[in-house]
């Protein structure tokens, strides 16, 4: 196990205070702060070392290229998947959408069938929604249970001869549920079936290896992984990569161009178009290295404890209605306030006193609906979170609610 205090000391914005209070920074899901290394790294890359990658032969871009190149394999490893498997993007978004322009467009007709969750973010519903409009594409939702729980033989059930893609999330931002996406993807290979997963939020909180879990996209975001904002990759095996059009056009991703003619670079170049985020991608390979120097069994176990703290303590207030209680749960919890009051009312309080959390619909519509809320507040919880931290929000909620009731 980690010091805390001593990873507390790591993160500057950490010791700042919001409203004349010691900020207590709860929105982790939203994204995370970011270690000091990460920041020095990425003004040492832009001050000293940067210039643009694969294109010059001088030495700065060499050197920017070993650097930006050198962070597809930490992603790799992170995965536990192959170099060439990893394409760099800026965030899930970007690695979902290539999927869906890049793997789905060009192979799904009107009346195909994706079958998703209903935990999911827009983030994996949208690029699926544009193929139904444009498309005809038929969306297949599976509803999860009153606990959050999602089952994954609900989600098999769901597949149908004309199932071409299951996308599901590995961990949902709003209720904290992790999901047996293993279970899911062995099932739906006995199927044929390819499997999306949104890591988005799961590979922040425990170690995730995309082999064991058999799936056939895995899409991550580095400003969640303490890294910054631009930064992510997306994990496609090899044998979809050989399926799949580019997404976007330009630099990088060509071998030739004529007046006539295009030659495609190979994977993972094929999927990279332009000048990246080459600075951002060298933060996250730090962000990564700072993460596995905790050690995510450390991490997933710190928050583990600190969830049981946040549980036991919340469980004793009969005023906050809590969304979702999986056994599977991650820190993170989404709530509302006994009675009228709006979830961005409770964050306003909250804010007066430090306390950083996120209000509204977490990009989460279809899952607020299916809740019967409108907006819930979000406490999410991250590596450098203390139980006084717990103490704080606990407390302040009780303000809440003697304002409000
Ligand atoms: C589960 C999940 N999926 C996808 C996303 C989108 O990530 P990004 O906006 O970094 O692309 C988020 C971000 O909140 C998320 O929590």
């Amino acid at each position: 196990m980690y010091d805390v205090a001593s990873v507390r000391a790591d993160f500057p914005i950490l010791s700042r205070q919001v409203n004349g209070k010691p900020l207590v920074y709860l929105d982790n899901g939203a994204s995370a702060q970011k270690p000091q290394v990460v920041i020095d790294a990425m003004t040492r890359a832009y001050s000293y070392e940067y210039a643009n990658v694969h294109r010059g032969l001088h030495y700065l871009s060499n050197l920017a290229t070993e650097q930006y190149e050198a962070v597809r394999g930490k992603i790799a490893r992170f995965l536990n998947a192959d170099e060439r498997e990893i394409i760099f993007t800026s965030g899930t978004t970007e690695g979902i959408n290539l999927v869906s322009y890049g793997w789905a467009a060009p192979r799904l007709q009107a009346g195909d069938e994706i079958v998703l969750s209903i935990l999911e973010h827009h983030a994996n519903i949208v690029p699926w929604h544009f193929l139904r409009e444009r498309q005809g594409v038929v969306l297949k939702w599976v509803d999860c249970d009153a606990n959050g729980d999602l089952d994954p033989q609900a989600v098999l059930d769901a597949i149908g001869p004309r199932t071409k893609l299951v996308a599901v999330t590995h961990m949902s931002n709003v209720l904290g549920t992790v999901v047996d996406v293993t279970a899911i993807c062995k099932g739906a290979r006995d199927k044929g079936v390819p499997v999306m997963v949104d890591g988005s939020q799961a590979a922040v909180h425990i170690a995730v290896d995309v082999k064991t879990i058999g799936c056939d996209f895995y899409a991550i975001t580095g400003h969640k992984l303490y890294g910054p904002s631009g930064s992510g990759a997306i994990f496609i095996r090899a044998d979809r990569q050989a399926e799949m059009r580019p997404f976007m056009g330009g630099g990088d991703m060509i071998r030739e161009v004529s007046r006539e003619t295009i030659t495609w670079n190979d994977p993972p170049m094929k999927f990279e178009a332009g000048t990246p985020g080459i600075v951002q991608q060298i933060g996250l390979g730090v962000a990564l290295d700072y993460m596995t120097g905790l050690g995510m069994a450390n991490i997933a176990a710190r928050e583990r404890s600190l969830r049981d703290y946040a549980q036991a303590k919340i469980n004793g207030l009969n005023w906050l209605n809590v969304q979702g209680n999986s056994s599977t749960k991650g820190a993170i919890f989404s709530f509302t306030l006994e009675g009228a009051v709006h979830a961005h009312d409770i964050s306003t309080v909250l804010d007066k006193r430090g306390i950083a959390v996120r209000a509204g619909t977490h990009c989460a519509m279809p899952l607020m609906e299916h809740m019967g809320v409108s907006a819930t507040c979000r406490a999410s919880f991250g590596l450098y979170n203390t139980e006084a931290e717990v103490d704080a929000l606990i407390s302040a909620l009780e303000l809440c609610r003697d304002l409000f009731s």
